[in-house]
């Protein structure tokens, strides 16, 4: 009711609320190429549209008479009473959307304290995230075909305070992204999205060694600062649009740090028997992202994983695979209560999550929409975008007769 009162006083919402509006107004905020890249999926959008049409398969079936007047939406997450059952999902290369990128997401998260899972491709590195938000953060890893780079990586996320580490498992190749295509567009090649590694001592060591192969020696002298300082010169040189995608690399160090990302960047070759040397590397809670097979829920819980992640990266990687929402029952069955499970791709509103939530998920996370406000209104814009998420969930609970979302379950759905 906060939100309708704030109409009635004349103050008009930042983002539109309804979810198609908000892609449209952000359509309008971002250039062809950021929204192509934001908004795309694999092939011909198969598997977006089908993640969507899932939802479509369950219906909230209401009960009233039950007094709904005190709700709760808090629930416990990796062994803390979060507010409430929603997750930030990973999203890379916000520069994009805007300047402030993950520091304005993770000041809007913090605030409603939603804890935000920070990209491996995030555009600012994570100590500095840290130190713009003390919300709750979880870090978000591609397998590098470096294994002293993935050890590194995960120093630095506990070192710097986050509760978690999600690897991502359905990237260990990049998806056939048409509308990038289109455009002959990957952000990386321009030296966007990889501020996490040109951070990191042992990146940065990789693209010494890298330019010295390559001589010849390049005129400056090669710091963490130069190799920074090398990517953000690349960045200006390499225009958004056109094809030139190596036409503003020449110099020799920004050249490398890119070259030597697109090397190191995830690995084809991963396996579970790999899976286990984090566990070396870390003494954070393991989450494993983009599980849609109930054979493999089963295999993480028994390989150790802490935690579940039910995705298809938002349609972004397969074209026509498999819905999440059609898969999630079955997986939360395999798990059988042993670790939680997240679920993500094509929440677009808080009875989506309430939907997931009813049949076993015990936190969603949400993509797209809150880059859209990020990309309108800044921090404010993924405040607002999170906010409405959780106010309809907030009413869809009570409408639906329910007082706590630890209470509903599939009884408060009714499948088409
Ligand atoms: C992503 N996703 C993603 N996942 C991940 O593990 N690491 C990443 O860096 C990114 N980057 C990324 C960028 C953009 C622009 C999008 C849209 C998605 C996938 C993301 O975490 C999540 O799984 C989906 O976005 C969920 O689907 P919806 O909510 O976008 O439909």
């Amino acid at each position: 009711s906060d939100i309708y009162r704030a109409g009635i006083s004349g103050a008009r919402p930042a983002v539109p609320v309804h979810p198609e509006a908000l892609e449209q107004a952000a359509r309008k905020a971002l250039s062809a190429e950021a929204f192509a890249y934001i908004a795309g999926g694999a092939g011909a959008g198969r598997t977006m549209d089908a993640n969507r049409a899932a939802f479509d398969r369950w219906q909230v079936w209401p009960r009233p008479l039950r007094d709904v007047s005190d709700r709760d939406l808090s629930t416990s997450f990796l062994g803390k009473t979060r507010p409430s059952p929603l997750l930030l999902a990973p999203l890379g290369v916000m520069e994009m959307a805007h300047p402030e990128a993950d520091l304005a997401v993770a000041r809007a998260a913090a605030s409603l304290g939603v804890p935000y899972v920070l990209s491996n491709q995030a555009s600012f590195p994570m100590e500095q995230v840290a130190e713009a938000s003390g919300g709750a953060r979880l870090f978000q890893l591609y397998w590098s075909s470096s294994d002293e780079l993935n050890a590194s990586l995960l120093r630095r996320a506990e070192a710097s305070g986050c509760e978690a580490v999600v690897v991502t498992l359905d990237t260990h190749l990049l998806g056939w992204r048409t509308r990038d295509l289109d455009l002959a567009y990957l952000p990386f090649t321009r030296g966007l999205g990889i501020a996490q590694y040109t951070s990191d001592p042992v990146f940065q060591q990789l693209v010494r060694e890298r330019a010295r192969q390559a001589g010849p020696a390049p005129s400056v002298r090669m710091t963490p600062k130069t190799v920074i300082a090398g990517v953000s010169m690349a960045r200006k040189a390499a225009p958004i649009t056109g094809t030139g995608v190596r036409g503003g690399l020449r110099s020799p160090l920004p050249r490398a740090a890119v070259e030597t990302f697109l090397d190191v960047f995830s690995t084809p070759a991963l396996t579970w028997a790999d899976l286990a040397k984090a566990r070396e590397w870390t003494s954070l809670p393991i989450i494993l992202k983009g599980i849609v097979h109930p054979d493999d829920a089963s295999r993480a819980v028994d390989a150790g994983a802490d935690g579940v992640w039910v995705s298809n990266h938002g349609g972004r990687q397969i074209d026509a695979s498999v819905p999440t929402l059609a898969v999630l029952p079955e997986i939360v069955e395999r798990v059988d209560g042993r670790v939680p499970v997240v679920f993500d791709s094509g929440v677009r509103g808080g009875a989506d999550a309430f939907i997931a939530l009813a049949l076993g998920a015990t936190m969603v996370a949400l993509g797209r929409p809150y880059a859209y406000g990020l990309a309108i209104a800044g921090e404010a814009g993924v405040r607002e975008v999170v906010r409405n998420v959780l106010a309809e969930l907030d009413i869809t609970l009570g409408l639906s007769g329910h007082t706590s979302i630890r209470e509903i379950a599939s009884d408060a759905l009714r499948r088409t």
